[in-house]
């Protein structure tokens, strides 16, 4: 097995959020931290990190939060917003509290509106970010509208025709598939992320979305036992499903 990563533990720990080099230090010396079991003083020497390392270490008596390289989903409540600055509840409030003191960062995989529920996914893997929303991979993104008014019956060959205008852009958007689910309801799928897009396309067509809901990005879908507001780690089969790779 290659290791993830070769670092020195006090350095891995302050990146994941479990205090200063000093701090940990002080941990260690108070036999705080253990491998398999065992007390481990000298947390300046180097580690070959595997996937396993995250189970083998543990803090007084808990094991180690997930190594650099997670991908969390979240089902994102309406009334939080995705962002690391704004005021109000924020997503982030909604991981463990330490998970805000990593390094490299866990930030939303795009964003969903304040008022917006659904999937939602985090990540500190850039390069996992950076595929997952490059306009050119075309990640699908599957939506549920609940609408102010009834459906005309037009608006799925506007969406599908690749020529319609959101007001105050200058480049039509991708084809996108709407399927009615009732007179005021349907689900959406784009593939791309521009700006409050789904409102956006229905104002487009004369209506109105009283509440959106994301339950899908690429071939993940929203987990039914996944109660708003609760988040879990994606194992690499659901990773490459996020991003439609095929495994072997
Ligand atoms: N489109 C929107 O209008 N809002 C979202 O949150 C996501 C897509």
């Amino acid at each position: 097995m290659n290791a993830r990563l070769n670092i020195r533990l006090d350095r891995l720990l302050a990146n994941l959020g479990y205090g200063s080099r000093r701090e940990i230090q002080a941990l260690a010396r108070n036999g705080r931290i253990a491998l398999d079991g065992q007390i481990l003083r000298d947390v300046e020497k180097r580690f070959a990190v595997h996937d396993d390392f995250a189970a083998r270490l543990t803090i007084d008596d808990m094991p180690l939060d997930p190594l650099p390289g997670l991908v969390a989903v979240l089902h994102k409540p309406v009334g939080v917003t995705c962002s690391h600055k704004e005021a109000g509840p924020l997503v982030y409030a909604l991981l463990p509290e330490r998970w805000r003191r990593r390094e490299p960062a866990i930030s939303s995989v795009g964003r969903l509106d304040k008022d917006t529920s659904g999937l939602l996914l985090l990540t500190d893997d850039g390069a996992f970010l950076h595929q997952a929303i490059s306009p050119r991979r075309h990640v699908p993104k599957r939506y549920i509208a609940t609408l102010d008014r009834p459906l005309r019956g037009d608006e799925a060959a506007t969406f599908a025709s690749g020529a319609l205008m959101l007001n105050g852009e200058d480049k039509p958007l991708a084809p996108a598939a709407l399927e009615p689910l009732g007179a005021q309801q349907a689900a959406l799928t784009i593939t791309e992320g521009r700006y409050h897009q789904v409102r956006r396309m229905f104002a487009a067509v004369g209506n109105h979305v009283v509440a959106l809901h994301r339950v899908a990005v690429g071939g993940l879908a929203l987990p039914d036992d996944l109660a708003p507001g609760a988040w879990r780690l994606l194992d690499d089969a659901q990773r490459a499903a996020v991003l439609q790779i095929q495994q072997a």
